[in-house]
């Protein structure tokens, strides 16, 4: 099925879930290793590829809150209210991170006075002049995000897990297999 029911996942959501995962974790590795090289042509191209990526990953997150808010969500399968409201919260949170780093990372390299052109294709529209100032901020907040973003999956993936292994119910499964 595509789409959710109240106790299952559909396929789009679940794809969505999955593809939007190896893209954060391929785009955190490959931030950190763009930032360790020296400047020089290879570490222009993958902070290409970086710029790239994290287009996508803005673009394919809009698109998976518009698919959210017009589907059924599953019902939830926590032990008590609490754990199902902390559950809500984690996901809210996920979603905010997965909206403001990439938009950060793009006002950030247009304020250092780089255009970002996803994958050669077209430019994204420039919303901020050049303003070094501006840019040294929102790469703070660039650098600061990602290990948030990286502690929060972190906890949301052990509570998957402790859902799985320890209160044995089909939370996790059902983001696999949608049942
Ligand atoms: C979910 C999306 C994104 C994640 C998780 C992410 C993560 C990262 C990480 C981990 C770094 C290395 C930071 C460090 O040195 O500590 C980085 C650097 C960088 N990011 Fe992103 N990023 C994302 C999206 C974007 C986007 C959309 C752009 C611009 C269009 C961008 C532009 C940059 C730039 C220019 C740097 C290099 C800064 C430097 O010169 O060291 N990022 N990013
Ligand atoms: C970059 C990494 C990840 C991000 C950004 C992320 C984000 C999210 C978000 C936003 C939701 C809420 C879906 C909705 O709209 O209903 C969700 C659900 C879920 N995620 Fe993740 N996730 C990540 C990694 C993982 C991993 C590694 C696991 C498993 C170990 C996992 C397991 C689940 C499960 C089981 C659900 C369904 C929870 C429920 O039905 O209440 N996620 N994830």
């Amino acid at each position: 099925m595509l789409k959710n029911t109240t106790d299952s996942y559909g396929l789009i959501a679940r794809l969505f879930h999955w593809i939007i995962f190896v893209m954060v974790i391929s785009i955190i590795i490959g931030g950190n290793i763009a930032a360790d090289m020296p400047s020089g042509p290879d570490k222009s191209q993958l902070i290409g590829m970086h710029k790239s990526l994290g287009f996508t990953i803005l673009v394919l997150v809009v698109l998976r809150l518009l698919w959210r808010f017009t589907n059924p969500r599953p019902r939830d399968l926590g032990t008590s209210r609490i754990e199902n409201k902390l559950g809500h919260a984690m996901h809210i949170f996920l979603y905010i991170l997965l909206l403001s780093q990439p938009t950060i990372g793009i006002l950030m390299s247009q304020s250092f006075g780089h255009p970002v052109y996803p994958f050669d294709l077209f430019k994204v529209p420039t919303f901020v002049n050049d303003n070094i100032r501006l840019g040294k901020m929102l790469l703070e907040i660039h650098e600061t995000l990602w290990v948030v973003l990286a502690i929060s999956v972190g906890f949301h993936a052990a509570a998957a897990l402790k859902h799985h292994f320890i209160e044995k119910n089909r939370t996790l499964m059902r983001m696999i297999l949608g049942k």
